[in-house]
């Protein structure tokens, strides 16, 4: 028989922990996805979803995972040929160039360094430069590096330009506040496993006018990911093929919690998570690899300390204390590691992580209990507002 242990915490930028109640709906038996039950419940949480970008534009659910939702951002706009400038912070933005290219797009980009986010002044000059780009694709939350983007800025000179945005705000969407329409976003996606408290499974995709003008004459073949389905059943309080009914049920009790508690109050607990433990973790004089501007509120990466290596520390972490932590992605692979703090996620719990990750460094030779940590965070929290 196995011991008996804690259960598992995932500190990882998603799958992230989920409350009991959402795991209670997700056990029921599933309803019919054609029943006035099911109906009323999709029609509720689409307009929730609405409410909570705070947006006009349509909203879609679809059953995978979030690439499927970019994916199908991109199928919908994107014809062969189509001039697409790619702003590439990490892994996820190099992942819109990958899916614009399979669509036969002709992907111009911006690169910059691990660890630090778009120069929105470099992108004015360069949309003032090409007049013949006409679609922008954007991470707003890069969560392999830990890096958040001016989105209302960015979405601010792509709307200048005349260009759709097409934004991933798969680590954002439900713990900072986006108002999709002020902000002029055109197409949003976000997923189910992040800051929505759901596991994997879902994805979200908001489309506005502009990106409907843009569906109209988009000549990428599609058939699953075809909008024009998807539209056409919404209106009638239905999806054009079988859903994920258990979670789209969960999903209803995710926005609801997200409302009683209010999208102001949710953004500004994730702000005072990411100030408490970028404190902690200073005191313990680890290296953060991303500066407080740029720092995103729901990931933060660390540079392991001389001379240990982040396998060591994940491994120990997870095995003495049963908390999991992320490695970096890529060429961050072994250089870095991550912890996420998105969605159902409380101050105890980055007062754990610091607690143990202390526990763990010493272990494994580098003694900073001596350092006062916890003191660190906890007086942060009481600073951040
Ligand atoms: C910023 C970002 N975009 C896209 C994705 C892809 O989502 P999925 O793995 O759900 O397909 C992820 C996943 O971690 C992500 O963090």
């Amino acid at each position: 028989m196995d011991n008996l242990k804690p259960p598992e915490f995932l500190m990882i930028p998603g799958p992230t922990p989920v409350p009991k109640d959402i795991l209670e709906i997700i056990a029921r038996p599933p309803i019919g996805h054609r029943s006035a039950e099911f109906s009323n419940i999709l029609t509720s949480v689409s307009k929730n979803l609405q409410a909570l970008g705070q947006t006009e534009s349509d909203v879609f659910i679809l059953t995978g995972s979030g690439t499927l939702a970019m994916e199908a951002a991109i199928a919908n706009t994107v014809s062969p040929g189509t001039k697409v400038l790619s702003l590439v912070t990490g892994v996820f933005g190099e992942r819109w160039v990958s899916i614009a290219k399979a669509y036969g797009a002709e992907v111009e980009r911006l690169d910059y360094t691990a660890g630090t986010a778009v120069d929105v002044s470099q992108l004015a000059n360069k949309l003032k430069e090409d007049k013949s780009i006409k679609i922008v694709t954007i991470t707003h939350n890069e969560t392999s590096t830990g890096v958040i983007n001016d989105l209302r800025q960015i979405g601010h000179l792509v709307r200048q330009h005349g260009a759709l945005s097409l934004v991933d705000a798969v680590t954002s969407f439900g713990a900072i506040n986006i108002p999709i329409d002020e902000w002029h976003i055109d197409v949003l996606v976000t997923g189910s496993q992040k800051a929505l408290m759901l596991p994997p499974g879902l994805s979200m995709i908001f489309f506005g006018n502009r990106a409907w003008t843009a569906q109209a004459t988009c000549k990428s073949p599609r058939f699953y990911l075809d909008l024009t389905r998807c539209k056409k059943s919404l209106a009638a309080n239905s999806t054009p093929f079988t859903p994920n009914v258990s979670f789209i049920c969960a999903l209803q009790k995710s926005l609801e919690l997200i409302q009683s508690e209010g999208i102001e109050k949710v953004q500004a607990r994730h702000l005072k998570l990411r100030t408490m433990l970028r404190a902690g973790l200073r005191s313990m004089g680890l290296k953060l690899f991303v500066d407080d501007d740029s720092a995103s509120p729901t990931i933060t990466a660390i540079l392991p300390p001389e001379k240990l290596n982040v396998s060591d520390i994940r491994q120990a972490l997870k095995q003495d204390y049963s908390i999991v932590v992320a490695d970096g992605q890529d060429s961050l692979k072994g250089k870095i590691f991550r912890i996420g703090h998105m969605g159902y996620v409380f101050e105890r719990d980055i007062l754990m992580t610091l607690a143990s990750l202390q526990a763990v460094l010493k272990k494994l030779g580098r003694d900073t209990t001596a350092q006062p940590a916890i003191k660190a965070a906890v007086q942060a929290a009481g600073k951040a507002k």
